[in-house]
């Protein structure tokens, strides 16, 4: 700013005026020469310079210093333009060194009202935040959320304070959360692709922050108590750099939250288990409802997306608190509707191809994924039939801690037989004895099923 410093503002002007002033020699030169194309230039290498091209060399004064050659022109400089240069740069020097201490002399000033500014400053920052939070929740309908010292969490009408900004107004299904630390501890959110599971996820983190932080909530109705932590796995946030793989970043996340949680956090998993195969994802999906849901001590309220269905076989379990809801879905015609709504209950079909279809995946793929898909089910349906163990319904009926998970049980028919070889005296049983009874288990065997 001008009138600060008066040697800034004269040093200032010297270089404003440099320009005009070689302008004027240019044209001077040009005139006392008779060179029209000589020119006047300045770069930071070579400083101040004229410039005379090869043709015009024979009517370059005596007095013209040469000072560079180029390919179709000869450099010259003069007295005047080195005086010239000499002022400039030194002007350009002596304005760094100024305005650095104008600059350092003005912290210094600065510094005594540090502390007044600092609280000022804090001041207009919370103004600034508390002023917009109440004005995102005016312009947007939010409510005050009401702070408890129980452990519910509930909330009517919920709404995502960003995807519903994205949807045309009124578009936005919004829905209900009841959560609590004893029956509703656990929630398992099933539903197809698209159905809107990270959503409501997501969606009742961002309310339970807003709540803590101060802030009114996306929501017509809320009450939460005190939460001391959120754990999220959300998404794949992975370090490839790093040499670790989406799954390993999914699984040590998942394990930092089983360690530091407690039964006041708030955990939000979606889609856990994802980053790998099928049966080992599910396994996996599956142990760690089954951790949380056994250590109600360790851990609080829990939201658990997955589109394993295999999942909902775990039931509502009022006794380890876990409570199943499902995303709506209504199917018309050939057209499958979203319906974007939380709803209690399981759901056991995936859509994915719809999805797929939505997406503009060509006909062809689809058609054919539609045979395979119809292969695949007719050959789960034939080996269900055929196989009388179901061994996820036998993980559910039993202690998961028990050893012998995967054990079939023995049936009773051939247990008998067992015991019957078992106690046979081999040293005095005759051959044609022997005979007979191989063939009267035979007879037995081919009566059982397997
Ligand atoms: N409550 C809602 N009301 C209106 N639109 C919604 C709602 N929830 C989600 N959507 C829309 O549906 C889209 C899909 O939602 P979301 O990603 O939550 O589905 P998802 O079930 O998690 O799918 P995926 O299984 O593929 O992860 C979102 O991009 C959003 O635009
Ligand atoms: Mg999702």
């Amino acid at each position: 700013r001008e009138g600060v410093n008066e040697e800034l503002d004269e040093l200032r002007k010297i270089i404003f005026n440099t320009k005009d002033f070689i302008e004027k020699i240019q044209e001077r030169e040009r005139l006392k020469t008779g060179i029209q194309s000589l020119k006047v230039g300045y770069n930071k290498v070579m400083g101040f310079y004229i410039e005379v091209s090869k043709p015009n060399l024979h009517l370059v004064p005596k007095e013209y210093e040469r000072k560079q050659t180029l390919v179709n022109a000869e450099r010259f400089t003069t007295p005047e333009l080195k005086e010239i240069e000499h002022k400039f740069s030194y002007s350009e020097e002596r304005i760094k060194t100024l305005e650095k201490e104008i600059f350092l002399e003005f912290l210094k000033e600065l510094t005594k009202y540090y502390s007044t500014l600092r609280k000022i400053s804090e001041l207009i920052a919370d103004v600034d935040v508390f002023s917009n939070l109440a004005l995102v929740a005016t312009e947007n309908n939010y409510s005050r959320p009401q702070i408890t010292d129980t452990d519910e969490f509930i909330v009517k009408e919920g709404r995502h304070p960003i995807v519903e900004k994205y949807l045309p107004k009124g578009e936005f299904v919004p829905n209900d959360t009841y959560m609590d630390n004893k029956e509703n501890r656990i929630i398992i959110l099933t539903g197809p692709n698209m159905a809107g599971k990270s959503t409501y996820l997501r969606q009742n983190a961002l309310i339970a922050i807003m709540a803590h932080m101060g802030s009114y909530v996306p929501a017509k109705e809320c009450k939460i108590g005190i939460i001391d932590k959120i754990f999220t796995r959300i998404g794949a946030s992975d370090f490839l750099a790093l040499g670790q793989s989406t799954f390993l970043v999914e699984m040590i996340e998942v394990s930092n939250i089983l360690r530091n949680a407690t039964p006041k956090s708030l955990i939000v998993m979606d889609e856990v288990g994802r980053g790998t195969s099928t049966y080992d994802g599910l396994s996996i999906a599956w142990a760690i409802i089954d951790y949380i849901a056994n250590n109600p001590q360790k851990f609080g309220k829990t939201l658990f997306a997955t589109h394993y269905h295999e999942l909902t076989q775990l039931g509502d379990d009022e006794k380890r608190g876990i409570k199943n809801y499902t995303m709506a879905i209504k199917e018309y015609k050939d057209e499958v509707i979203f319906l974007k709504k939380v709803v209690k209950g399981t759901i056991n079909k995936s859509y994915g191809i719809f999805v797929a279809q939505i997406a503009g995946i060509p006909d062809e793929i689809i058609k054919r994924s539609k045979e395979i898909l119809e292969e695949l089910e007719k050959a789960e349906k034939y080996i269900k039939e055929k196989v009388e163990i179901d061994v996820p319904r036998n993980i559910v009926s039993k202690n998961v801690f028990q050893p012998t998970l995967f054990v079939p049980e023995i049936p009773k028919e051939v247990e008998h037989i067992i015991n019957e070889i078992r106690s046979l005296d081999l040293d005095n049983l005759k051959p044609i004895e022997a005979l007979q009874i191989l063939s009267e288990i035979k007879q037995k065997i081919s009566n059982i099923k397997f």
